[in-house]
């Protein structure tokens, strides 16, 4: 019992769920209403640390509706295939207008649309930048840091359909966005949803925590994500440090 408990310092909770995708949803996009090309656009949103649009699936395109300009596809040439510049994997969902067919190589939207279409790389166009995760470089404690991210929802539009939350990291993929984010952080570690009730350990949005390799004792009862680590560390809830919120699934 008293191994366990000093233990409890290091969670390990992972990898949680099978296979590695990104299970976080956008939680956030900028509009930029200025002209400018592909190649800049990625550029401005990566020296931000965002990312031009990424769209996995119908409810993600649904989110970026509103916003117009470049997206972050784009291809080598017209015999390769369509790729997002975050991670240059290949588009796997796609909502062409023209199916992709036309002649130039960088894929856009317009306001209010929500299909696709080609546009000459180097032409000069409006442009979004979008995050997964929101990184508050402020220091609250745990249950502030929940409250903060629990407001989120009442700041952005109603049609985003959007609640927000301290954030659940599901994958290994997650957790490498995670640490991405993570960098400019003010503090040493972030707080996410990680925390342990009665006899157990739950994430704040309401996900399952899988594999719950854990002390039924642990010293502290909140989690947090080290800069430099994979592993989740157990913390003391009063103590105060940065944070991500995500964009949960539904409304609790
Ligand atoms: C989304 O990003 C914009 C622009 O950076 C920012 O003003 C806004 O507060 C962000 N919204 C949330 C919910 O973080
Ligand atoms: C947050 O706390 C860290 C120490 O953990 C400190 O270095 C940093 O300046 C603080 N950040 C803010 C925004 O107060």
């Amino acid at each position: 019992m008293r191994n366990t408990c000093i233990f409890s310092f290091l969670l390990h909770v992972l990898p949680a769920i099978c296979g590695n995708l990104l299970r976080l949803r956008p939680a956030n996009f900028t509009q930029y209403d200025i002209f400018a090309t592909w190649a800049e656009a990625e550029a401005i949103c990566q020296g931000s640390n965002t990312e031009m649009v990424t769209i996995y699936d119908e409810s993600e395109n649904d989110f970026f509706k509103r916003g117009g300009g470049w997206i972050g596809l784009y291809r080598d040439s017209i015999s390769d295939p369509w790729k997002w510049s975050e991670g240059n994997q290949v588009e796997i969902y796609s909502n062409w207008r023209d199916h992709g067919h036309g002649h130039e190589n960088c894929g856009l939207k317009y306001r209010n649309e929500d299909t696709w279409r080609t546009d000459d790389c180097t032409k000069e166009n409006l442009f979004m930048c979008y995050e997964r995760l929101i990184l508050v470089k402020e220091n609250k404690t745990w249950e502030e840091a929940l409250e903060h991210c629990r407001s989120l929802g009442d700041k952005v539009p109603a049609d985003w359909n959007s609640w927000y939350d301290l954030a659940t990291l599901m994958t290994e993929d997650d957790i490498t966005y995670a640490l991405q984010k993570a960098k400019p952080a003010s503090s040493n570690d972030v707080w996410i949803g990680l925390r342990f009730l009665g006899h157990a350990w739950f994430w704040a949005g309401g996900e399952e925590v899988q594999n719950q390799d854990v002390p039924s004792c642990p010293a502290f009862r909140c989690g947090s994500l080290e800069k430099n680590s994979r592993a989740f560390k157990i913390r003391d809830c009063s103590e105060r440090r940065n944070f991500f919120c995500y964009r949960r699934p539904k409304s609790i």
